[in-house]
C-alpha cells in the first residue's frame, strides 16, 4: 500500500540554522499522526513546506503517488491538502456560508447559496460540527470558528488535513469536541497531521507519533506502545519532573491587595497575595480571567475598588507607574500586547526598561547594552534564535513566548501577574518556566498565576482560586484541594 503522503529527505536552512535536517514523514489515509517536538524543533517549518508556504532546500514530496514541487498553497489545496492556521482566515462580518463560498472555484451563478447551505448542513451533521450556515462568524466562539475552517476543508474534499497547535486557544469542552471531529474525519479515510504539546491529547487521538529534535526525526512509534513519560523523554531526551514545588518556608507581608474590584465582567472581587506566595487561578477561559489580569495591569478602567502594591495605592496608576512600583505582567495574547513581532529579540527584551540604564544614558539609547543583556537572556532562557538581532516574527511560537517570560521575570518584580505563561511551550520549557516562577516566589515575590491548564495551576500554586462567572467560585490552600470540588467550581456550580 502506498502512503497518502511521503516526504523524503526534507532540508530547510535559515542562514546557518538547519530547521529541517533530512526529515522523512509518511501519513496514511485514515491515520492521525501526532507531530511532536520541542519549541523550535522544526514542526511548523515542515508543515509550511508541505503546504507550499516555504520552499525546501532539498527533499521530495509525493502526495497520492504524485510529486509535489515548487507548489503554492493554492496548488496544495487543489491536490487535496489543507492547513488550518492558528489565526483563522475568516471574515467576521460574513456568515458561515458566505465564508465557505469565498474563493470557491465555481462560486456565484453556478453554485447557488441554497445548495451550499444544504451541503453545509449535511457535512455539519456527518462530522458533528454543529454549525448553522447562516450564523455570522463574529457571533461564534473560537472553537466554532475553527470548525468553519474544518468545514471548508471537508467541502473542498481535502484528503490530508494539517492542524498546527489547534487546541492552544480552546476551552476543555471545545478540545474534546475537536478530538471527536478528528476521529470522524479519520473514519472517513482522511489523513491528519496533528501538532500539539499536550501529551494527553496525543495519547487520546493519535495512531502514531513522530518526534522531531533539532530538525531531525528522533522518535517514531505507534501510540499504543508508548506512555506519557516516554513521549516526554523522546521529545527532550530526559524525564521531566512533575513534582510539586513546596511552599516557600515563610510568608512575607501582603504585597498585592485587591479590594472590591469591579469592572465590566468582574463581580466585586477581593484577595491578597503575600510575599513568597503563588495564588493560582484556575477556571474555564472566559470567566473573567482577562478582565481580572487587565484590571490589575492597568489596561482596563475600573468602576470601583482599590489595588495596593506593597502598601502603595496603584488603583488609578498608569501601566508605567505600576511597572516602576514593581509589577510585571505576562499577557495571554503575546501577539497583541506582549511583543512587537516586527522588532528584534533584543528590542523586545528591553521593551519595558528602554528608558533606564544601562539601556539608556542621559536620554540616549545604548543599543550595545541591550545586545549584551539579550545575549545573556537568550542563553539562560534557552531562546532558540539566530541571535539578539533576529526578528521576533521569525521565531517559532514557543520561542516567542520565552521572550515575554524572560523579559518579565528578569526584572525581579515584587508582584508578577502571569496569564497563560506556558502558552505554546513544550513540556520541558513549561517546567522550566514554572521553576523560574517558583524561584521568584522563593525570593519573596507575590505571584498571581492564571491558566486554563488545571494541571499547571495545581503544580505551581500555594493557594488555588477558581473563577466562574466573573468571581471566585472558591479559594482553597493547595494541600486541602479536592479535585472533585474544583471541578464543580469550574462548572460554575456550588459544591
Ligand atoms: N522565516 C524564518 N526565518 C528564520 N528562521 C526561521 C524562520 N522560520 C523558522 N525559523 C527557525 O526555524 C526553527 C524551527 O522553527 P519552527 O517554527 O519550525 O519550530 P516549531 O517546531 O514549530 O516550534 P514551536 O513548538 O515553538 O512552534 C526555529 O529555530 C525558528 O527560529
Ligand atoms: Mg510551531
Amino acid at each position: 500500500m502506498t502512503a497518502l503522503l511521503e516526504m523524503r529527505g526534507i532540508v530547510k536552512c535559515f542562514g546557518t540554522l538547519r530547521a529541517n535536517d533530512g526529515i522523512d514523514l509518511d501519513v496514511q489515509a485514515g491515520q492521525i499522526l501526532g507531530l511532536l517536538g520541542e519549541n523550535g524543533s522544526g514542526k511548523s517549518t515542515l508543515m509550511k513546506i508541505l503546504f507550499g508556504m516555504q520552499r525546501p532546500d532539498a527533499g521530495t514530496i509525493a502526495f497520492k503517488g504524485r510529486e509535489l514541487s515548487d507548489h503554492s498553497p493554492r496548488a496544495a489545496m487543489a491536490a487535496g491538502i489543507t492547513m488550518i492556521h492558528q489565526h483563522f482566515m475568516l471574515i467576521e462580518a460574513m456568515t458561515v456560508v458566505e465564508n465557505v463560498m469565498l474563493g470557491w472555484p465555481e462560486a456565484g451563478d453556478i453554485l447557488q447559496t441554497a445548495t451550499m447551505e444544504t451541503r453545509i448542513r449535511e457535512a455539519s451533521q456527518r462530522f458533528g460540527l454543529d454549525l448553522d450556515p447562516r450564523a455570522r462568524i463574529a457571533s461564534l466562539p473560537l472553537g466554532r470558528r475553527q470548525r468553519v475552517e474544518i468545514l471548508k476543508a471537508i467541502l473542498r474534499e481535502t484528503e490530508l488535513l494539517i492542524l498546527d497547535e489547534p487546541t492552544s486557544n480552546l476551552a476543555p469542552t471545545e478540545v474534546a469536541d475537536l478530538l471527536s471531529i478528528l476521529r470522524r474525519l479519520k473514519e472517513e479515510g482522511k489523513g491528519i497531521v496533528f501538532i500539539t504539546h499536550k501529551l494527553p491529547e496525543v495519547l487520546e487521538v493519535c495512531d502514531e507519533v513522530v518526534v522531531l529534535r533539532d530538525g531531525r526525526v528522533t522518535g517514531r512509534a505507534p501510540v499504543a506502545d508508548v506512555t506519557r513519560g516516554q513521549l516526554a523523554e523522546m521529545m527532550v531526551g530526559r524525564t521531566i519532573s512533575t513534582t510539586r514545588a513546596h511552599q516557600a518556608p515563610e510568608l512575607g507581608p501582603v504585597r498585592l491587595a485587591a479590594r472590591d474590584l469591579v469592572s465590566p465582567g468582574l463581580e466585586p472581587l477581593s484577595f491578597e497575595i503575600r510575599g513568597g506566595e503563588i495564588l493560582g487561578i484556575a477556571g474555564v477561559d472566559g470567566n473573567g480571567q482577562i478582565e481580572l489580569v487587565e484590571t490589575l495591569a492597568g489596561l482596563r478602567r475600573m468602576h470601583g475598588g482599590s489595588i495596593h502594591l506593597d502598601g502603595q495605592d496603584i488603583t488609578g496608576a498608569s501601566v508605567a507607574r505600576r511597572v516602576r512600583a514593581g509589577m510585571a505582567y505576562m499577557p495571554a495574547d503575546r501577539a497583541a500586547t506582549g511583543l512587537v513581532r516586527s522588532m528584534t529579540v533584543a528590542e523586545n527584551l528591553m521593551l519595558r526598561d528602554s528608558r533606564k540604564p544601562p539601556y539608556s544614558a542621559h536620554g540616549v539609547l545604548q543599543p550595545g547594552a541591550g545586545v549584551a543583556k539579550a545575549e545573556s537572556l537568550i542563553a539562560s532562557y534557552d531562546i532558540r534564535a539566530s541571535g539578539p538581532s533576529a526578528i521576533v516574527s521569525r521565531l517559532s511560537g514557543g520561542n516567542q513566548q520565552k521572550i515575554v517570560v524572560a523579559r518579565e521575570l528578569d526584572r525581579g518584580p515584587a508582584v508578577l501577574i502571569a496569564h497563560q505563561a506556558a502558552w505554546g511551550l513544550d513540556p520541558g520549557a513549561t517546567r522550566f518556566v514554572l521553576d523560574r516562577v517558583i524561584a521568584l516566589r522563593d525570593a519573596g515575590a507575590a505571584v498571581l498565576y492564571v491558566s486554563s491548564e488545571l494541571e499547571e495551576v495545581m503544580t505551581i500554586s500555594d493557594r488555588i482560586a477558581v473563577m466562574a462567572g466573573g468571581g471566585f467560585a472558591g479559594v482553597v490552600p493547595h494541600d486541602e484541594a479536592d479535585m472533585r470540588q474544583i471541578g464543580l467550581w469550574m462548572s460554575g456550580r456550588a459544591a
